[in-house]
């Protein structure tokens, strides 16, 4: 039996990193994934190792085809039990060298897109009364660095949306909560064509001197993990809660 027998799940940002270790995580529990991101060749090869995964591409941020998306996955398996919000966009600017335009395209990718589908796919929860939503935010919310600004902003953005919208959902049986990760080593860790989490700086602050106690960086299963239990029928009494999975990096001075 898998965690996740009989579930229809939609995880966004599919193509690699954190989204693709859930999408083969959930494949692994028994789920049928309809996977969402831009890179179709991605997505076809995440399809071809795990026949159960169904890949949709489209970007985020371009709302009607979130529509079609769902429109067909509805026609097609009459359900979705679990909505995984975890497409992410960050760009490195100090304040004053910023723009609007980055601003907005972060908040649309970040924060309008999860706002999206689940005004599109709640309906169909309150009908079979069940649903989970986990949306994927970041420790920045709580604790940044300089040249984050849009981005930290938009997952603090997710945070008090999640809550407020498990405060609205929870009478119709729909728990929303928020995965936090701290530094993992994904694409997105790749700054100015560099790994963040190789660099000489990162070896000595965050490892040598433990400002995350556990001193690695951590790695894309292991956020699929605890989007999996917040995904599943273990998480019952848990809702409107983030889920900080950063080897304690927020703990630490
Ligand atoms: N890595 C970290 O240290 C870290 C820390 C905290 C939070 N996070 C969050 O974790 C989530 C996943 O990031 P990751 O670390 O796994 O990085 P990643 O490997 O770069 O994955 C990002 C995913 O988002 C998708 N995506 C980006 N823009 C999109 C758009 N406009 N439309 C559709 N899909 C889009 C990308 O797919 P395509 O390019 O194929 O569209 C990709 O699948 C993000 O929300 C990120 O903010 C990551």
């Amino acid at each position: 039996m898998g965690q996740l027998d009989q579930k229809v799940a939609l995880v966004t940002g599919a193509s690699s990193g954190i989204g693709r270790a859930t999408a083969e995580r959930f494949a692994q529990e028994g789920a049928r994934v309809i996977a969402m991101a831009r890179r179709a060749d991605r997505l076809a090869s995440l399809h071809n190792q795990y026949p159960t995964i169904e890949p949709f591409a489209c970007n985020v941020a371009d709302y009607e085809a979130l529509h079609t998306c769902i429109d067909q996955t509805i026609a097609t398996h009459n359900r979705i039990d679990i909505l995984v919000n975890n497409a992410g966009f960050s760009f490195y600017e100090r304040h004053v060298d910023s723009t609007l335009e980055q601003w907005r395209k972060t908040m649309a990718v970040n924060v309008e897109a999860m706002y999206v589908l689940a005004k599109l796919i709640v309906p169909h929860m309150i009908e079979r009364k069940y649903g989970r939503i986990v949306n994927v935010s970041s420790v920045q919310a709580m604790a940044c660095e300089p040249e984050v600004g849009a981005y930290a902003a938009s997952k603090g953005a997710i945070n008090a949306w999640t809550r407020c919208l498990a405060v609205d959902l929870a009478e119709h049986g729909i728990l929303a909560n928020v995965v936090a990760p701290g530094c993992i080593k994904t694409e997105m860790s790749i700054i100015n064509g560099a790994d963040e989490t190789t660099t000489e700086s990162f070896r000595q602050w965050y490892v040598e001197q433990r400002k995350i106690p556990l001193a690695r960086p951590g790695q894309s299963h292991e956020i699929a993990n605890a989007i999996l239990f917040l995904s599943g029928d273990q998480c019952t009494y848990m809702t409107g809660q983030t889920l900080v999975v950063d080897g304690g990096l927020t703990i630490t001075f």
